[in-house]
């Protein structure tokens, strides 16, 4: 049995220590997410894995790290500061805050069900904070709601210093935030949370070469991953959808247990950013092209996914229920290199030989993989929690193994168990989780 609803995730994640509200001992911050030790590890797998397959696989992108905080004139000339923002509107029954374009159920308050609301306001996403020690207006500056905009800052300067020549792509992963009017479905719509961005800069007219390019690569990558392709499509912004900067988009969407929604996003963005923030800072953003000896402002393609969106739609995708009885079992049939603990070692008691016979297993395995070492409990039980966890492989030392060098190794999805020499373990996991 796959996912029923939203609840099943979301306890697992707070039962495991996978993910939980912001501030829990002070009744949580709505909107914001903690990552707890097994939810850090896939995190930081999945980031991993989309920089070694976008940039280190790539000879044609580079990767930045751009600060948070950029100039408040960066936001105005990106048109964020005038239009990033959503409709707002209060149910004059009792005072929720809704988004206008949100409402579902034919115009009704969700919370009370009311049908009488005050006029939509347009309510700007991004958080304002100050600078320096003087609070006035002069002061204000923005936490970043994309981190697209710190690479259009820095594509003149990136390009000279990796001279690098169109068509290419710079790289960037980080945190953003925005204010979201109701932050809902759990890490779905958060207000701080993470992305990872490309911006493909491209010669004018060859977007459209690209848009297709990237849209099957991106696709591509989360089925690379093991998401189920039954639940994952590409759908075409129409012309009311499309943002105001972009001639073309699409989105991979995934068919959560609330309905199909964006996971990622491809956008044709033309050559609005870069031609926004040449004419606002007076800096020629241009390149040139010493083919054709041209000086043009290069369009832009867009690949745009949310790390905390990702980590939710693998968790999802990978949650079945099996069984019955005392073999009732929850298990995460995670990818091998996105799952949080690659092996976890376990000595059939506590026996001092078979300890320490375990500990030179897991050391040598540590160099390479996430292990985990438990020692508590039956060992149907230590299986239960490490297939919970998504662990793909099982290490067991018994007594044979003092006599015969050989453990036994369990493999999460088939529950199959082999006998492999202690000398053949390292090739053993080599060939399944390099
Ligand atoms: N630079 C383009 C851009 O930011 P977007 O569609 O607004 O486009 C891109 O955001 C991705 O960021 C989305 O596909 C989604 O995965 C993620 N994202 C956006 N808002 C989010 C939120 N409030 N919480 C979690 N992820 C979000």
């Amino acid at each position: 049995m796959a996912v029923k609803d939203m609840d099943t995730i979301v306890s697992l994640c707070k039962r495991r220590g996978i993910i939980y509200q912001a501030s829990e001992i002070y009744g949580g911050v709505n909107g914001c997410w903690n990552y707890g030790p097994l939810g850090v590890e896939m995190k930081n797998n999945i980031k991993r894995l989309w920089w070694k397959d976008n940039v280190y696989s790539r000879e044609d992108v580079v990767g930045i790290d751009s600060s948070i905080i950029q100039s408040p004139d960066a936001w105005k000339a990106s048109g964020h500061v005038d239009g990033f923002s959503d409709p707002m509107i209060d149910c004059l029954g009792c005072k929720a805050r809704h988004r206008a374009d949100h409402l579902t159920k034919k115009g009704r308050c969700p919370m009370c069900g009311g049908d009488k609301f005050t006029e939509p306001r347009e309510f700007n996403l991004m958080f304002k904070t100050q600078l320096g020690a003087i609070e006035d207006e002069a002061s204000t500056v923005y936490l970043r709601p994309e981190t697209a905009q710190g690479i259009f800052l820095d594509f003149k300067h990136v390009q000279t210093v990796s001279r690098l020549k169109i068509p290419f792509g710079i790289a960037q992963m980080g945190k953003a935030f925005r204010n979201e009017i109701r932050p809902r479905n759990f890490i779905f719509r958060s207000r701080e949370f993470e992305q990872f961005e490309i911006e493909f800069f491209v010669k004018p007219g060859e977007q459209g070469k690209w848009m297709d390019f990237w849209k099957e690569e991106r696709f591509n990558w989360y089925l690379k991953y093991g998401v189920n392709p039954e639940k994952l499509r590409l759908r075409a912004h129409d012309e009311k959808e499309l943002a105001h900067y972009a001639d073309q988009a699409y989105d991979i969407e995934y068919e959560y247990p609330f309905g199909w929604q964006e996971l990622e996003g491809i956008a044709s963005r033309t050559d609005y950013d870069l031609k926004k923030h040449n004419d606002a800072s007076g800096k020629d953003l241009k390149y040139y092209d010493d083919q054709t000896k041209e000086h043009f402002i290069p369009f832009v393609v867009e690949p745009s996914g949310g790390i905390d969106r990702t980590m939710m739609t693998f968790l999802i995708d990978a949650y079945a229920e099996e069984g019955e009885g005392k073999d009732k079992r929850t298990v995460l049939r995670l990818h091998p290199r996105i799952a949080p603990i690659q092996i976890a070692v376990f000595p059939l008691q506590k026996n001092e030989d078979l300890v320490n016979q375990a500990k030179v297993i897991r050391d040598d395995m540590m160099r390479f993989f996430n292990v985990s070492f438990d020692l508590s409990g039956n060992i149907g039980r230590r299986y239960r929690r490490q297939d919970e966890a998504g662990t793909p492989y099982c290490v067991t030392i018994d007594f044979d193994t003092l006599e015969d060098k050989a453990v036994t190794i369990r493999d999460r999805d088939t529950m199959n168990q082999e006998r492999v020499k202690i000398e053949a373990v390292r090739d053993y996991f080599f060939e399944r989780l390099m």
